[in-house]
Formats: structure tokens, sequence, C-alpha cells
């Protein structure tokens, strides 16, 4: 199955914003990347010029990875939003701190004041410790995700339908309407990549988000996502992460994937490494983010260095249709020294991405 994405639509690219301190990988390798505001309004400008489709806000409220200190994702996100004209940016929500009310009227209220550029993540939760310290209760994996799939549900049915009455375990609505609802209903990203992730994806959400991994890998979750999305007759597009190093040689690069993991900051990649693991066991199948990941892998929290986006800009891009061919939308990206690197990828690595798009197109039409 799954060609899918290969020769119809430009692959997509989204960047990870860094909204929490420490960047992107859990490692005191000197990073040029900073958390704080203007770094960002800069670094979404730059993103927007270099041919960005969306940029993704994380959503923290305790150390986790390092990431001592975080920006909350929604209202950090309208302040990129505010920063730029065309990108849209996806806002972290995690159920528990927030229900689908909320969400829905603040969403709407965003989508309102940004020409509906605003996108949600709906996040499931890996960290016990951080429940614990805001006072949520932990529930199992499973469980986790029913509530967000009732989330989505009752989300959508608020920002859709007139006198919005939804029973479910988690969340009770009766006649509520939404006024005003968003003019352009915004597009519900979903994390997680076990198989109740997968399941839930193929019912309700627009996209799945997966960390990263090899185009193999990517292959097999999308089989198994689009085989269940089409017995439900349902449409679900894929993000995949990875982490970016593109240099003029691919020893430099190397090295550089070298130099962050050899300055891992090996206590923190152990206590997330430990708390993700925990999280993902209590998914029966043991296919969750992490439970297959090595200590390498955990430096980029989200298992970037997999997606092997790491060499010359020509091999990149030659990775980045491999990973199209595997039945990925979107690439969702994160870099060392932020807004030089991201730059960079606009110059170099997107016009060889659509070169081979065009070609391939090509080749098609003559075929
Ligand atoms: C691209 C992506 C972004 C995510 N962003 C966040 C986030 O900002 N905050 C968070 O707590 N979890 C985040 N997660 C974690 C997921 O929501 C989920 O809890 C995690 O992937 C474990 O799920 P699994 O065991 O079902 O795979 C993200 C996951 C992915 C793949």
């Amino acid at each position: 199955m799954t060609n899918r994405n290969a020769t119809e639509e430009p692959i997509r690219f989204a960047y990870w914003v860094p909204n929490v301190s420490g960047g992107l990988v859990i490692s005191t390798i000197p990073q040029r990347t900073s958390w704080d505001a203007d770094y960002n309004r800069k670094l979404v400008r730059i993103a927007e010029e270099a041919g960005f489709d969306y940029a993704l806000t994380q959503i923290r409220f305790t150390a986790g990875y390092g990431a001592e200190f975080q920006h909350e994702s929604v209202a950090f996100s309208h302040a990129l939003l505010a920063a730029t004209t065309k990108l849209k940016v996806i806002a972290a929500l995690l159920p528990g701190p927030w229900n689908p009310t909320i969400a829905a009227k603040q969403i709407a209220t965003i989508s309102e004041l940004t020409e509906n550029r605003i996108a949600i993540n709906l996040v499931s939760g890996w960290f016990s410790g951080e429940f614990r310290a805001i006072g949520e209760p932990w529930l199992d994996h499973d469980e986790r995700y029913r509530r967000s799939e009732e989330f989505i549900t009752a989300l959508r049915g608020i920002w859709t339908q007139e006198n919005y009455t939804f029973r479910g375990d988690f969340y009770r609505y009766t006649n509520y309407n939404l006024k005003p609802k968003p003019a352009v209903t915004p597009e519900i990203f979903q994390g997680g990549s076990s198989r109740a992730a997968r399941d839930m994806a193929a019912r309700v959400s627009d996209w799945y988000f997966t960390n990263g991994n090899t185009p193999a890998g990517v292959r097999a979750q999308v089989d198994d996502l689009q085989a269940k999305a089409a017995a439900n007759g349902h449409t679900v597009k894929v993000g995949v992460n990875a982490f970016v190093i593109a240099r003029d040689t691919e020893q430099e690069a190397r090295a550089v994937l070298q130099e962050i993991i050899d300055h891992a900051n090996a206590d923190a990649v152990k206590a997330f490494g430990h708390e993700a693991k925990n999280a993902g066991k209590a998914s029966p199948e043991g296919e969750g983010n992490w439970a297959k990941s090595t200590f390498e892998d955990l430096v980029q929290y989200n298992d970037g260095f997999k997606t092997n986006l790491i060499g010359t800009p020509d091999q990149i891009a030659e990775r980045i249709l491999a990973l199209k061919d595997a039945g990925t939308d979107l690439a969702l990206l994160a870099f060392l020294h932020f807004q030089e690197e991201v730059a960079y990828f606009g110059e170099h690595i997107i016009p060889r991405v659509r070169a081979l798009e065009a070609a391939r197109a090509e080749r098609a039409e003559a075929a």
C-alpha cells in the first residue's frame, strides 16, 4: 500500500517552536537557539520566508527533558501568528488542564483574530510526574486515548454543530451553541504512535504526528493507519519528526551529531527515558513512542535522529522524498541553531525537494 502521497501533493514543512528552554536536544552542546519571545518572533518570520507551512509549539508545565523554562503553547502560538501573515501555527492542547469547551472558545477566537491560521495538536500525555505536579489524575495509556478521542469529537462538534449535545464518559454537553463558530474549522493534529494513537487518528484526527523513524518504520505505521482509516471512511494525513543537520559534507554533519551525543545531559536523558518508557508500558502492544528508543535516540526527545536527515542538502532532499514515498505528508523539523538553519533549509533543501518532486511529476506524466 501507500504510495498515497508519492506524486500528488508537495510535501509540507513544519518546525518545532523552541518555546521551552534548552533547544530540541538534551545536550550541553552550545546552541544559539533561544526560547524567548523575540528570538521566536524573528524565527517564525524567517521560517515563513523560507517556505515553511507550519510551526508547532510545545505544551509543557514542568521540566521534562531539560526544558526548565516553558512558555504556554496557546498564548505563544497567538504571538507567533500576530508576527506573521501566511504560515499556520499549531498549538498543543492537553486533555485534563484543557476541556473541549474552553479550547473551542479560545481557539475560535484566535482563529478569528488570525485569518484562520491556528491549528491544534491534541497530545495525550506521557509524563506522570507533570500530571501529579499540576494536580491532574493520571489515567492508563489507553484510557488517555479514550479521553483524547472524546475531546476531539466534542471539540469538532462544538465548532461545527448548532446546539451541540454530547454524552461521553469524560465530557457531557447539552444544547451548547458556540457563537461565533470558527469560519474555517481548525485542523486537528494528534501526537502519539501507539496502537491506541493510530486507532484514534484513523477515526477522528486530521493529522497523525509520529516520532522520528526510518522510511520502513514510517511505512509500517502508515499502512496500518491508512487501512484502518479507509475502513472507517476517514481521511488522515501523516507528519513525521526529524532533526536536521545539513552540512557541506556528510562527514561534517555526522561529526555534529556525534558532538551532540557526546555532550548529552545523561541524567536528564535517563530521567526522560524512564518517564517516557514507563508511560508507554501501559500501551498493551508496546509500540508507543520511545518503546524502542536507545539512549542516543532519546537525546533528541522525539527520536529525530532516527529519520536521518543528517548529511548534505542533496542527501537530505532525497531522504525527504523517501519519507514521502512511505506515505508522509509533512516533515516536522528541529535544528541545533534554529534561525540560521531554518534559513539554510529554505535556501538549500526546499528547492531541491521541489525539483525532485517536479522531475517525478514529469516522469509520471510522460509514462
Ligand atoms: C510531534 C509530536 C508532538 C508532541 N508534542 C507534545 C507536547 O507538546 N507536549 C506533550 O506533553 N506531549 C507531546 N507529544 C506526546 C504525545 O502526545 C504522546 O503523549 C506521546 O507520543 C506518547 O504516546 P504513545 O505512547 O501513544 O505513542 C508529542 C508527540 C509527537 C509525536
